[in-house]
């Protein structure tokens, strides 16, 4: 896999959302997805935002909602109406094969590609029944919540063996993503990496995500 076709995600959870379209501005031109943690105190302690906050941040890159809520098929409606052209949805959250079927057909019927997340605790297996229809595998090296945490090194056996099973998947990963550990998620597969923090923070966010890259 050649490093530039990886994908880079910048999740505004970690910006200053105090001037958010400012801050999708300043990594417009080096980035090429826009991830937005959708939390809803519930599947995760923390509250996030919703469709009205995506509704008016202007930016051509590709929306990816990261639906970290306990009942993903009552908010892809309003998130597709806000431009969303990517969602995932939790594993954890919609259980059954034709549940989650259902969900990525309703995803796409909407004009959005369908992702499916797993936590760091649920193992690859559990998700097998879908991989072979969805479009993106989201692995969490962190457990979902907050921006800011430690990368866990131990998921990164799930990317290779889904990596191994599904060579054509996009698989993304999500959570302590920084220019240390994402040479270690693209050498075990990961094609598209979420990163928020270490990109927020840095003062050359040009050069922060270039080295996610490389
Ligand atoms: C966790 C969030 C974070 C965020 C990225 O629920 O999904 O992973 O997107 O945060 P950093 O890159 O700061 O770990």
């Amino acid at each position: 896999m050649t490093n530039s076709s990886i994908i880079i995600a910048p999740s505004i959870l970690s910006a200053d959302l105090s001037k958010l379209q400012e801050e999708v501005d300043s990594i417009e031109q080096f980035a090429d997805w826009l991830q937005i943690d959708v939390m809803d105190g519930q599947f995760v302690p923390n509250l996030s935002f919703g469709a009205p906050v995506i509704k008016n941040l202007k930016t051509k890159l590709l929306l990816d909602i990261h639906l970290m809520v306990e009942d993903p098929q009552e908010r892809i409606e309003e998130f597709l109406k806000a431009g969303a052209k990517h969602i995932t949805f939790h594993a954890e959250t919609v259980k059954g094969t034709d549940a989650r079927k259902s969900l990525i057909k309703a995803i796409r019927d909407g004009g959005a590609t369908a992702g499916i997340a797993i936590n760091p605790d649920t193992p690859l297996d559990e998700v097998e029944d879908v991989l072979g229809e969805v479009d993106l595998l989201l692995v969490m090296s962190v457990n979902p919540g907050f921006g800011g945490q430690n990368f866990i090194t131990e998921v990164l056996e799930k990317v290779r063996t889904a990596r191994e099973k599904f060579p054509d998947l996009m698989i993304q990963m999500d959570g302590g993503v920084d220019s240390e550990t994402a040479s270690k998620c693209i050498k075990a597969g990961a094609n598209n990496l979420v990163s928020g923090s270490f990109i927020f923070k840095a003062s050359d966010r040009e050069a922060a995500i270039t080295s996610l890259r490389s």
